[in-house]
């Protein structure tokens, strides 16, 4: 099988084929996604969230997201592993921004690194990129920035914000990037930031125009119980299935069913 490539993404742009991506955190959750056909696996920091069980994705270290991104490289053996720089590793400066980069790339043998923000982060991104570095933008609801924002509804409804965009993908297609994740902006903006580019866009909750589309895994099986926002299609309820399967277990210990004659030596 090829490996997908930062390559391969852009090619799909050109002859309009949709672009897949999914997080993911660990090994056995990035086997299945890998084996399934998945583009593009996300080692997002909503591992800070979902795997951690912190409200934001503030807290979590680069270490931390090191971890995370070794062990869905080891399962990755044929999509493009990119792996998010965590809050706090790379606004200081465009040298700080790239020593956290080649750590991720060093360590955790992933293919490219993604960072939130456009003109104010354009030095470091040309910084990472000059290493040999791929790098993926992120615009819209960008959860580092949480506090500032005070609340995860839709960005950029107004038109200052929504300019701001639209110049910020530009910046990032100059600066080199190689796609650029849309979140929760209106979708009809969405379409004119995806027209205006030649790289991929990549949308959550940013409608149906971009060239291809990401989700939470947690979020797409219904393991994040009670989290149903309007952009998020639940493709499985996992939290009942794995819920049944451990009621059913500990039935079957207090029944003194479980191990029968043929479990056990
Ligand atoms: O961390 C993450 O999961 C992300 C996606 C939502 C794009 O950045
Ligand atoms: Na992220």
């Amino acid at each position: 099988i090829k490996r997908i490539t930062t390559n391969t993404l852009h090619e799909m742009k050109s002859r309009g084929e949709r672009i897949s991506m999914l997080t993911a955190y660990d090994y056995s959750m990035a086997k299945v996604v890998d084996e399934a056909g998945i583009d593009v696996i996300l080692v997002g920091d909503s591992a800070s969230n979902v795997m951690a069980g912190h409200e934001t994705t503030l807290p979590i270290t680069l270490d931390q997201m090191i971890y995370h991104a070794a062990s869905v490289v080891r399962a990755a053996t044929r999509c493009l592993v990119v792996v998010d720089l965590p809050f706090g590793t790379y606004q200081g400066n465009s040298k700080e921004a790239l020593n956290s980069a080649i750590r991720i790339m060093k360590e955790s043998g992933a293919h490219a690194v993604k960072l939130e923000g456009g003109e104010e982060i354009r030095e470091s991104i040309e910084r990472i990129i000059t290493a040999g570095i791929p790098v993926m933008g992120h615009l819209g609801l960008t959860p580092q920035s949480i506090h500032k924002f005070g609340t995860y509804t839709v960005r950029a409804k107004e038109e200052a914000e929504a300019y701001k965009l639209l110049q910020d993908v530009l910046v990032l297609q100059e600066a080199g990037c190689f796609g650029v994740v849309l979140e929760k902006i209106p979708a009809s903006l969405a379409a004119q930031a995806t027209a205006s580019l030649k790289i991929p866009t990549i949308g959550i909750g940013a409608g149906n125009a971009c060239d291809g589309q990401v989700l939470v895994i947690h979020d797409m099986l219904g393991l994040n119980k009670g989290f149903k926002p309007r952009f998020l299609r639940q493709y499985a309820n996992l939290y009942e299935v794995m819920s049944g399967a451990v009621k059913a277990y500990i039935s079957d210990v207090k029944s003194s069913d479980f191990p029968n004659e043929k479990e056990q030596y």
